[in-house]
């Protein structure tokens, strides 16, 4: 129970405990697009980081946790707590444990006290630029918020506005993790950032009205292509297909074409292999793994990449079949032992109210 283990840590622990919790989540589409002002596509997880939390006797602070200087930093004072953090969302695994530890430690420091939950997620994402060094997006914040239970949230990453997309009856969502995380990834990603800064610059040349390349659609690419240095206009071209194949994902979607949602999301791994190159050996392994399996609409990577996890969309019923085939094919290939793991749409953070949100299974 995380109320015992409080206990233990925190002897002269408050009368009563609070638990927050706040999600990780796999990105079903739209991938390095969020920092393009672009769309994403992400659902929420049962695999969350929970924090539980009671004011502190002695008035000092028994965390370390770096997120709270944001939350003081922009005018919400962290009254005297203790905390125990316990998460089930995997370090390093792209299933964003670093947002849900963000989130649910900023809830349990305001503990109770009301802020709007868009400046929270922006809050969040400044602690992942500031402290962790990472310019990321604002999809793995704004989903552990936002979303909602059974359904992905198409996020405008401009707008920040956001739209539930109920998924069709009849499939299933598998993530596997690779299993390794390659040093590469923090470095290749504020490259690509700066590469699409620089894309921008140059096809504002051709219409200055374009602000990111959120702006730009395949027409403007198209003429602005030959402008740019090849590597360039390779990044920039998955950015402006990728946002295409959100739109087309979510119509796909909402009218219950899961062919086309899994081919789409091949083509989405192909994009991001080729043209963003942000994949690995391990992941494009397990993505044409998949291919070959009975049952599998699409599979691709999913998050930053350079490791991490693979998004997998199954037929309902095809589960058993694929894991077994998957941990002997990467097995025998990379002498590791994937973990995989059912993604079912979870909602956004929020208070446990008697602990009665904390899955089935988990020791809290
Ligand atoms: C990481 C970042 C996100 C997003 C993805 C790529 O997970 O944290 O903001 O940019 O990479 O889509």
């Amino acid at each position: 129970m995380i109320a015992a283990a409080f206990r233990a840590q925190y002897p002269n622990g408050g009368e009563t405990i609070r638990v927050f919790r706040a999600p990780g989540r796999v990105n079903l589409i739209g991938e390095h697009t969020d920092y393009n002002l672009g769309f994403v596509l992400p659902i929420a997880l049962d695999l969350s980081c929970f924090v539980a939390v009671s004011d502190s006797p002695d008035g000092a602070l028994r965390v370390y946790s770096e997120e709270k200087q944001e939350l003081i930093r922009a005018g919400y004072p962290v009254a005297p707590k203790q905390m125990l953090i316990r998460s089930t969302v995997p370090e390093g695994s792209g299933l964003s444990s670093s947002a849900a530890l963000e989130v649910s430690s900023a809830l349990a420091f305001l503990d109770g006290r009301a802020i709007d939950p868009l400046r929270l997620a922006q809050l969040c994402q400044r602690a992942e630029g500031s402290f962790v060094g990472m310019p990321c997006g604002i999809m793995d914040q704004y989903v552990s918020l936002f979303a909602q239970e059974h359904a992905a949230l198409k996020i405008d990453c401009r707008s920040l506005e956001s739209d539930p997309v109920t998924l069709p009856d009849g499939i299933a969502i598998l993530a596997v993790n690779t299993m390794v995380k390659h040093a590469l990834g923090q470095s290749a990603y504020k490259q690509r950032t700066a590469e699409c800064a620089q894309a921008v610059e140059a096809i504002r040349g051709l219409d200055a009205s374009v602000r990111s390349l959120r702006d730009v659609d395949m027409t403007l690419f198209e003429k602005a292509a030959p402008l740019l240095p090849p590597v360039t206009a390779r990044r920039a071209r998955h950015v402006v297909t990728e946002n295409e194949r959100v739109e087309l994902f979510v119509k796909a979607a909402r009218r219950g074409d899961v062919e086309r949602m899994g081919q789409l999301m091949g083509e989405s791994h192909v994009s991001l292999q080729h043209d963003y190159e942000v994949s690995c050996a391990e992941l494009d392994f397990l993505v044409d793994t998949a291919a070959g399996i009975e049952g599998v609409l699409g599979a691709r990577m999913t998050g930053g990449g350079f490791g991490g996890c693979t998004v997998n969309l199954l037929r309902e019923g095809a589960g058993e079949h694929f894991r077994r085939e998957v941990v002997e094919a990467y097995g025998e290939r990379f002498g590791i032992t994937p973990e995989i793991f059912d993604c079912r749409p979870s909602r956004g953070a929020g208070a446990v109210n008697n602990f009665e949100r904390i899955p089935a299974g988990l020791p809290l």
